[in-house]
């Protein structure tokens, strides 16, 4: 393969992939479909089209301009990478004419200009214009590109006059223009562009992509059963805090009096129990930093999708090639951090607080208890996406969001059930929630190696961490050798990324041994829980050092494919079979030494108290920072420039919006549902088995409530402040 292709195709392999060309085949004309399809065919008329068109041009030069202004242009800074021109859209949608009966209204349309076509035009006619003939042109560009940064493959390549052979197979990337183009609303694209400007059939070839007109997004049932919804849970909140208002400062009545079904909407308590809530893993202070930290990467390695919305993508895939972005490309290892935490918590939350009889007995419980917990966020989130989502914004590149938003409408269910990693991984509801469905997999499983470490002999559960561990690590090593797939999700070749992303990316089978890596230190931690623990200052020194380079080197490996020489089938297997693991194992490793007091700074860091807000929202935070970027990314206008201080804004941006409405939706939502799913099952006959179940669902969420009487005696404490 050639070098100089690699980042080219790579711009390719991500363009493709926020076309969602890679992922999703959708069927647009779906009754459910964000968009009236009809209505664009309904609209188009060509006598009225002819009329129009003549009116504009020859009866008002302003309107014609009007129309010139918001449309098609040669995309800027085509060299560096840039091969879609926006247009206006709003000024294009919003031109709206009266003329004799029937309205002038202005439509947004996206062509696509293949870039390897040959042109028809006569070469007399373009030396007239570039004062060149186009093989002079391209022979003398080529020339002086290739000296210059040796540009020469990488354009030749754009404009499609190479084939590449990678290491699938070769292929020819065969580049579109994406110009945006304003038309009247009843004529096709070369109706109107041919008046417009010139008899534009007889020269370019052209494909319509999709048009835009106001008005396009019919109301679907969702809307209303999303109005309702919020509207009764907005009520609720409503009635609940005035209830506990009223109570507790005009009444002054105590905390106990007021009943807690009552006041569970009450925005007064629940704020106060968020915020002030203490850890229930009280001696584990340091996983909330660890939780926080992991979030704010998950977000910034996301937020990434916004760099393809620069003019200078080529030097924005460059910055990324570079060693300086390991900050943000060694973002997807974050995940294998939850996957070890999860692992983690289910091991040392349960054990010594059950026995293995009273888990199988309990068995229902745990499993109705980790689904419900995730149940009330998420589903409000997928309402949320079936239905305003469409509304809340509109942009140029809004079809990606409708894409995203119809994937939601057409699988709800299978996301809220967590099987969307196996049943539509190319067309996910809300993408980043295939993590969910691993994890609820995962957890699916864990009762078969919890029975056994629940019986409390250490024998035995060390065989079974054991064999688990191994079983996950030799099937998932088995499979990647048999299935040869690049490491890192950075892959060159859009057909390889699709691959890589459904058989590896999101499969339960390859993402599973980071969890048991958590389980083993889950017991480990589960051992020392109480005991003091001697290590002497070199062990520990050595130690550290060795767990520290070896998340070091994960982070270096994670991105090892974007390097322009890397190909090497044999390390790609070992890295997708191990570095996950490897990173769970250096991360465990962190946290015990931190609880074990042999943390020194990155446990005084990673105890700070402003991490604890962070770390309790980080459910909600992980479920809705995703639409929000999809959000400001499909209601983007313009392209802009590139550049890592603009980047950082934007991560800052994100964060602190994700976070700001992770808090409301927390609040709202998720806190009065865990307190009435906590009524629920505590009126169940469970009576000798209550303090285990609820020390079962405290590692489900970290927003988890406290015991009821901690709780009553913390607010009395409060009260009594006020
Ligand atoms: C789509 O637009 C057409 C008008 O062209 C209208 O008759 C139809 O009701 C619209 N469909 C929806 C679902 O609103
Ligand atoms: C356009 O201008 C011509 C003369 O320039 C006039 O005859 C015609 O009525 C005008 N049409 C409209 C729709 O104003
Ligand atoms: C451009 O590339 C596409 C796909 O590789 C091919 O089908 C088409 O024939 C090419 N067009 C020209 C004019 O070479
Ligand atoms: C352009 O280059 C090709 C070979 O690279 C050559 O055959 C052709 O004559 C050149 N054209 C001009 C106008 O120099
Ligand atoms: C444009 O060109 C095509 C093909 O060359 C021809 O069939 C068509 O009549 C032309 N249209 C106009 C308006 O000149």
């Amino acid at each position: 393969m050639q070098k100089s292709s690699f980042e080219f195709l790579l711009v390719i392999a991500l363009i493709k992939y926020c076309d969602g060309t890679v992922f999703n085949v959708v069927n647009q004309n779906a009754a459910n479909y964000p968009f009236n399809m009809t209505l664009y065919e309904d609209v188009l008329n060509s006598e009225l089209c002819q009329r129009q068109l003549t009116y504009i041009t020859t009866n008002n030069t302003l309107l014609l301009l009007r129309f010139y202004d918001a449309g098609v242009r040669i995309p800027r800074s085509i060299l560096l990478g840039n091969t879609v021109d926006l247009g206006n859209y709003q000024q294009c949608i919003n031109i709206n004419q009266a003329l004799e009966g029937s309205d002038i209204q202005g439509k947004y349309c996206m062509i696509k200009v293949p870039t390897n076509q040959s042109l028809q035009i006569s070469s007399f006619l373009l030396s007239k214009w570039l004062k060149t003939t186009p093989s002079h042109l391209q022979n003398d560009t080529f020339s002086r590109l290739g000296a210059y940064d040796k540009l020469e493959n990488y354009v030749k390549t754009m404009f499609g006059l190479h084939e590449f052979k990678t290491r699938i197979g070769s292929l020819n990337p065969n580049l579109n223009l994406n110009l945006a183009v304003c038309i009247p609303a009843p004529c096709t694209t070369r109706e109107a562009l041919s008046v417009f400007y010139f008899n534009i059939t007889s020269i370019l070839q052209f494909e319509n992509d999709f048009c835009r007109l106001p008005g396009d997004k019919p109301w679907v049932p969702a809307d209303y059963v999303a109005i309702i919804i919020f509207s009764i849970i907005g009520l609720l909140v409503l009635l609940s805090t005035s209830y506990e208002l009223l109570h507790s400062l005009i009444l002054k009545k105590g905390s106990k009096e007021i009943r807690t079904i009552y006041r569970s909407f009450s925005v007064y308590t629940n704020t106060r129990r968020l915020l002030f809530h203490k850890s229930g893993l009280d001696s584990l202070e340091c996983i909330d930093g660890i939780r926080a930290l992991a979030m704010t990467w998950v977000i910034a390695g996301h937020a990434i999708l916004i760099v393809f919305n620069s003019i200078n993508l080529r030097e924005a895939i460059k910055w990324a090639q570079s060693i300086k972005a390991i900050w943000i490309t060694a973002a997807p290892i974050t995940v294998d951090t939850f996957f070890m935490l999860s692992g983690l918590l289910v091991v040392y939350t349960t054990a010594g607080k059950l026995n293995n009889m009273q888990l199988l007995q309990n068995l229902p419980l745990f499993y109705l208890h980790r689904v419900l917990r995730m149940f009330p966020i998420l589903a409000a989130m997928i309402l949320y996406e079936v239905s305003f989502q469409n509304r809340v914004f509109d942009g140029p590149l809004w079809n990606i969001q409708a894409m995203s938003i119809f994937a939601c409408r057409k699988y709800w269910w299978s996301a809220l059930l967590h099987i969307q990693n196996f049943y539509n991984p190319t067309n996910m509801c809300i993408p980043s929630t295939w993590y969910l469905s691993v994890d609820v997999q995962l957890h699916l499983l864990s009762p078969i190696f919890l029975f056994w470490i629940l019986s409390g002999k250490k024998n035995i559960v060390w065989i079974v961490l054991t064999i688990g561990l191994l079983t996950s690590l030799v099937t998932a090593t088995i499979y990647n050798f048999l299935q040869d797939f690049q490491s890192g999700i950075f892959i060159q070749n859009p057909l390889e990324l699709r691959r890589y992303y459904v058989y590896y990316y999101v499969n339960t089978l390859t993402r599973a041994s980071p969890f048991f890596v958590g389980m083993a230190y889950g017991y480990i931690l589960h051992l020392w829980k109480g005991k003091p623990l001697e290590i002497s200052k070199f062990l520990t020194l050595a130690v550290w050092s060795c767990m520290l380079l070896i998340l070091a080197g994960v982070m270096y490996c994670v991105r090892i494919n974007l390097d322009v020489n890397w190909d090497n089938q044999l390390a790609d297997n070992i890295l997708n079979s191990f570095m996950r693991p490897a990173w769970a194992f250096g991360l465990g490793w962190l946290i015990f030494a931190c609880v074990k007091g042999y943390g020194g700074p990155i446990n005084w860091f990673l105890c700070f108290n402003m991490w604890r807000l962070p770390a309790r929202l980080s459910y909600a935070m992980y479920i809705i920072h995703f639409p929000i970027i999809m959000t400001v990314y499909g209601s983007t206008n313009v392209r802009t420039l590139f550049s890592v201080q603009n980047l950082i804004l934007q991560i800052a941006a994100f964060l602190l919006i994700t976070v700001m409405i992770a808090f409301v939706v927390t609040v709202t939502i998720d806190a009065p549902f865990a307190t009435l799913i906590k009524l629920l099952l505590s009126k169940e006959k469970i009576s000798c088995q209550k303090t285990p179940v609820s020390e079962i669902s405290k590692h489900v969420q970290q927003s988890d409530m406290k015991d009821q009487n901690e709780m009553n005696q913390e607010e009395n404490d409060i009260s009594k402040k006020l």
